[in-house]
């Protein structure tokens, strides 16, 4: 399966041209944790059927290539799908058959950030095209402040509480 995939690869890169892959946008921002659909088309000559038509998008970064969708002639291939997209990924069924990928990537997270391919096979011909994804940490700045806000009401809280308890436990003394 792994050599198929790096075989689809290796090929696409040598080969281009034929089929047409466009994206819609070439580079996607988007907030972790939150959603994101990113989109490829293709066009070809050939007849699309959906038996014929295959698939793979996966992202680089300077470590490794991360599958996150495998499309074998027709046939979703989810055991090929890296680790990190597990369940993340849902690929848009209708789409395909119009000329479109669109990839909902759910939960993301930063390290989903980088270079996304994907190549398209039909028959002979094959097509790639790539875009980025940027994904920035959520930074919560109401949350810090109110942590803040909250720790010096507790603060407070517990000198009014120290100092009652003191004016109680005074009090007896000052009977004898
Ligand atoms: C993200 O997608 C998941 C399922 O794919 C959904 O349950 C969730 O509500 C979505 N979140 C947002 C912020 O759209
Ligand atoms: C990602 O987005 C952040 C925040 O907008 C920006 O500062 C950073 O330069 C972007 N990184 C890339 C590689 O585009």
């Amino acid at each position: 399966m792994i050599c198929r995939i790096l075989l689809l690869i290796s090929l696409t890169s040598c080969v281009s041209g034929r089929l047409v892959v466009a994206v819609t946008q070439t580079s996607y921002q988007a907030e972790e944790n939150h959603n994101i659909t990113l989109e490829w088309m293709f066009t070809t000559k050939r007849d699309g059927s959906s038996t014929s038509l295959s698939i793979i998008c996966y992202m680089v970064t300077d470590r490794k290539p991360s599958v996150l969708y495998y499309l074998q002639k027709g046939i979703e291939v989810p055991e090929s799908q890296d680790e990190q997209f597990a369940g993340r990924v849902q690929s848009e069924k209708a789409a395909l058959r119009k000329g479109q990928i669109r990839l909902h990537v759910s939960r993301l997270r930063t390290d989903d950030s980088g270079l996304y391919w994907c190549e398209v096979k039909i028959d002979d011909d094959l097509g790639a095209n790539r875009c980025h994804l940027n994904v920035t940490a959520t930074v919560d700045h109401q949350q810090g402040s109110g942590g803040l806000y909250v720790g010096l009401v507790f603060t407070a809280a517990g000198l009014i509480a120290w100092g009652v308890l003191f004016c109680i436990e005074r009090k007896p003394y000052y009977r004898y």
